[in-house]
């Protein structure tokens, strides 16, 4: 029996749940004693792994942006390319597939029937199909021919928070596992990425320790009609879902962006009136999208910079500045998530919206 712990909604409760979430997604995954990493559902695939020549995801919404952060985690550390679709496009595809096309669907519920379609189709072409849901045997658990579990536990809110985060560990667990497999990466790596992923819940944590200022930020913006979310790279995904989570909520209209491409268009729209998240943890990308940053505020808009502690003192030029903790570039979209998610969540209360049941919308989408 699920109740909301003390917390107001469903969806306060299950953004604050992901350390656990995160613990729950990696037990039995990286084995204590020799903190190896150890994906029971997936030995049945291991004689093959050297054969899968490109990757397949299906999936839909929030799913479908853990799909993105998926892609990369994979060709990263695996060497595999990999297509990320939205499902309910997927049955008009007319590539044929072979039995060396792994065809990953993902779904919380494991009941969408966009994604069970897509999945029905990828089966009938050859596809060889995995499913990453997180509802304990599910129709499309049950219909795959390998199941991997999410382990989030159930999640309430129609706004998926804690899902999101099941699913994207779960990605760079498997991109991890691959890799090892296929001999594209070495025992280091694995070993330092797994520390990372065991160190996130307290990460997350923290995170959430800033929930007053996310809070407030929240607050001033609340009466916008318009917000823009830019993200580069591990954190494009995360434009994505921030904005996603922010018009299911709150009903504003957001749009998302990876951030080198607002100058190819989306540009013309900001102004005053346009205001802009964007998600500038320190790492790689970080010169390219403080310029975006600069373009933004150059054409007026107010913006928000999701950052890493580390730039505290160096990078001004934002109008608010939402912090994470210092990480590994690879896990700032767990951390930069969770800012956009509690963002959703106050901008909603502080607009009295019903964050849990948001209007026009359903856990389980069961049309077509
Ligand atoms: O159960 P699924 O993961 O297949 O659901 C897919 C989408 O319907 C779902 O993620 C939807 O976008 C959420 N409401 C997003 O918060």
């Amino acid at each position: 029996m699920c109740d909301k712990s003390g917390y107001d909604d469903f969806m306060l409760k299950e953004i604050h749940e992901q350390p656990q979430t995160v613990i729950d997604t990696l037990k039995g995954r990286v084995l204590p004693d020799t903190g190896k990493l150890y994906i029971s559902e997936l030995t049945p695939l291991e004689s093959s792994v050297s054969d899968i020549e490109r990757i397949l995801v299906l999936a839909c919404g929030t799913s479908w942006h853990s799909g993105l952060l998926g892609k990369i985690f994979i060709e990263k550390y695996a060497q595999i390319p990999v297509e990320v679709q939205i499902a309910s496009e997927y049955p008009n595809s007319d590539l044929t597939l072979n039995k060396d096309v792994l065809c990953m669907c993902v779904s919380q519920s494991g009941e969408t029937t966009d994604t069970k379609n897509a999945m029905q189709t990828a089966k009938k072409l050859g596809g060889k199909i995995v499913a990453v849901c997180n509802v304990i045997g599910s129709s499309m658990a049950r219909e795959a021919d390998y199941a991997i579990y999410t382990y989030a536990g159930p999640e309430i809110s129609i706004a998926s928070t804690k899902a999101f985060m099941s699913q994207a560990v779960t990605f760079l667990l498997f991109a991890l596992w691959l890799g090892e497999k296929r001999k594209t990466i070495d025992n280091n790596t694995v070993s330092a990425m797994l520390n990372e992923l065991l160190n996130l819940p307290e990460k997350i944590r923290r995170v959430l320790k800033t929930e007053k200022t996310v809070k407030e930020t929240a607050d001033f913006y609340k009466n916008t009609g318009h917000f823009i979310y830019l993200g580069r790279h591990y954190n494009c995904p995360i434009a994505f879902e921030g904005a996603l989570k922010l018009k299911e909520t709150t009903y504003i209209h957001s749009e998302a962006y990876p951030s080198g491409e607002l100058k190819h268009g989306p540009v013309a729209i900001l102004d005053e009136n346009f205001p802009v998240m964007i998600f500038v943890p320190a790492g790689k990308a970080n010169d390219k999208i403080f310029s975006n940053l600069q373009e933004a505020r150059a054409r007026g808009s107010k913006v928000i910079a999701v950052m890493s502690e580390i730039s505290r003192n160096d990078r001004p030029e934002s109008d608010h500045q939402l912090y994470i903790p210092d990480c590994n570039e690879e896990v700032s979209p767990f951390l930069t998530v969770v800012v956009a998610q509690l963002f959703a969540y106050f901008t909603a209360k502080g607009l009295g919206k019903d964050v849990d049941k948001p209007r026009n919308l359903v856990k389980s989408v069961l049309a077509e």
